[in-house]
Order: structure tokens, then C-alpha cells, then sequence
């Protein structure tokens, strides 16, 4: 986190690695977005998959499902009760996720739910190499959530070449991205009157004040976001309501300026192509491209 921070923090525009949201209070309080009326992605990915979870497990004919970020496995629950009707005998789930905590107790309870099920959780961070012990094969390699909007087009390409690494050349890679549409549409989902998300964006505050004896005062920083039309994404910051200073052990002393910016979040908006191109830079084919009335949200299926 020093190093990052030192990296984001002393370069001008000030930056902090979106990883950061993610302690158990920051996981709550994504979760608290995903239930938010203006929160689509959400409701809409899982629609999408109630209704192609059939037609994907019939593809990919998985014994086993490994899901980065794998979070509550809310969504997952869909996929794995498919893959249940065809490999009831070795179904594996393998969920990746850097809290370790979260992950023990996603793992346990998915045991008490799918008795049928082998769980090997991996805890790691999914943006770096981790390998995967052996599990049956095929197996279908899912990354939901629209997750990979974090990641800048190049980083994309380095993160999704890394999870083809570990693919056998029977595997499936299904990937779940946020679509582009109107703007005013996609800035509410991330703007929600009750000011949940401007809480999730402060709470990185709270995190780098937790684990590194930090003084920022969130209070002290406003919540923006907005849709960026250029480069289709959204792109969150957090705002210094006036001159502050902030001590950061093994950082330094920072000084804000009032109106000066800590971009924290990149949330691309993908479309047909750019996935496409993703998918084909990181040396995988696009098989099926699964999309909901609305235009919405997407899925994508690839292959090797
Ligand atoms: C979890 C990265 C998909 O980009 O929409 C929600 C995170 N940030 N509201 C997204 C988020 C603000 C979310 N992802």
C-alpha cells in the first residue's frame, strides 16, 4: 500500500489504486449499492444469467468454475446450480478473492448450501500471477461483475492474457461488462440520492487511516463522479473541500489544495468491439456474445 500510495499520491493528478475500497466496510457498502435503485449493472447482470446460464454451461460442459473476485458468489449461485445438473459427481468451485476473510465465510456458507459441491478457495489478488492447483477439467474461468472496468484498456489486456495462462485449452472464459448508453443514465448509478456511493469513495480514506495510522478526515473530501464520453468511462474522485494536510507514515506529509482531486476510480463501459478486441489481444476468441433487451449489460464467451 506504501508503495502504491507513494506512486498515486506524490504524482499530480493524485491517484489511489481502486483495490483500496475493498475492506469489510467497503465490501458492505458495494454490497448496499448493488441493492440501490439507480445501481443497474447488477440487477441487470443477473437477469442475463438467469436467462443464459443454460446456453453458457451447455458450451463450456465445465466440472469445474473458478470466479476471480468471487465476492459473496451472489450471482455465481446461478452458474454453479447449471453446472450441479452436469457434473454432479466432481462439481469444483474455485473462488478467488484477496480477502481471505470474506472468502472463508462466502466458502462456508456455499457448503452448508451445495453439499454436493468441492470449494477450494484461493485467496489472491487477481490483477497479479497466482496459479491454480489441479481441478477436473474443462473448466469455465468467470469474471462478473463488470469488474474489469477498473482496469485501463492495457491493463485489461494484461489481466485477462494472465487468466488465459491458466486455461487448458478446453476451458471457457466468460466475462460480464457494463454497456455504453445514455450518460445521465450510467452517472446515476454511480451519484444515488441516499449517498451510498459517495460513502463507499470516502471510505478508502478510512482505510488508508486504518492500516497505515493516517489523518485524513473524510469528511473533508466530496464525492464526484462523472461519465466521461471520450474515453467511456466513469471516472470517481474525491474532492479536498478546502487547504488540508494529511500525514501518511512511509508517504509523507501531502498538502490538498481546495478543489484538488484523488482520482479513485476508472469504470469502463464496453461495446461489442472493444470486448472483442480485449478478448483477441489477450489471445482468446470470442464465441458468444449474450446481451438483455435493454442493452444493458453484457456477457461475453470465449475460448482459447
Ligand atoms: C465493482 C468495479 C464493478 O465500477 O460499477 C460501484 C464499483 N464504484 N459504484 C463499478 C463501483 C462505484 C463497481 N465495480
Amino acid at each position: 500500500m506504501v508503495r502504491d500510495l507513494r506512486e498515486g499520491l506524490l504524482a499530480q493528478p493524485r491517484r489511489i489504486p481502486s483495490k483500496y475500497f475493498y475492506d469489510e466496510r467497503g465490501s458492505q457498502l458495494f454490497d448496499e449499492i448493488t441493492r440501490l435503485p439507480e445501481y443497474y449493472p447488477t440487477r441487470a447482470e443477473r437477469a442475463l444469467l438467469l436467462r443464459c446460464a443454460r446456453t453458457i454451461v451447455g458450451v463450456a460442459a465445465p466440472h469445474t468454475l473458478v470466479e476471480l473476485g468471487a465476492g459473496s458468489a451472489d450471482k455465481t449461485r446461478i452458474l454453479l446450480d447449471e453446472m450441479l445438473r452436469i457434473a454432479p459427481a466432481d462439481a469444483t468451485y474455485v473462488p478467488v478473492d484477496v480477502s481471505a476473510d470474506f472468502l472463508a465465510a462466502s466458502a462456508a456458507q456455499l457448503r452448508a448450501e451445495y453439499p454436493a459441491l468441492t470449494i477450494r478457495p484461493v485467496a489472491a489478488d487477481f490483477s497479479t500471477h497466482f496459479s491454480l492447483s489441479a481441478h477436473p477439467s474443462p473448466a469455465l474461468h468467470v469474471f462478473l461483475g463488470s469488474t474489469i472496468g477498473n482496469f485501463t484498456p492495457d491493463d485489461a489486456i494484461r489481466l485477462v492474457s494472465s487468466v488465459r495462462e491458466r486455461m487448458a485449452s478446453t476451458d471457457f472464459f466468460l466475462l460480464g461488462v457494463d454497456l455504453r448508453k445514455d450518460a445521465a443514465l450510467i452517472e446515476r448509478a454511480y451519484n444515488d440520492t441516499r449517498g451510498v456511493t459517495a460513502r463507499f469513495n470516502r471510505n478508502m480514506l478510512t482505510v488508508i487511516n486504518d492500516c497505515l495510522g493516517a489523518d485524513f478526515d473524510p469528511s473533508r473530501f466530496g464525492h464526484n463522479a462523472v461519465y466521461n464520453t471520450e474515453h467511456h468511462r466513469i471516472e470517481m474522485r474525491l474532492i479536498s473541500c478546502g487547504d488540508q494536510q494529511v500525514d501518511i507514515p512511509g508517504v509523507g506529509r501531502l498538502t490538498f489544495k481546495a478543489g484538488e482531486a484523488i482520482l479513485t476510480e476508472f469504470s469502463y463501459k464496453y461495446d461489442y468491439d472493444l470486448a472483442a478486441e480485449l478478448l483477441s489481444g489477450s489471445g482468446l476468441v470470442l464465441r458468444e456474445w449474450f446481451t438483455d433487451d435493454a442493452g444493458l449489460f453484457a456477457l461475453a464467451l470465449a475460448s482459447r
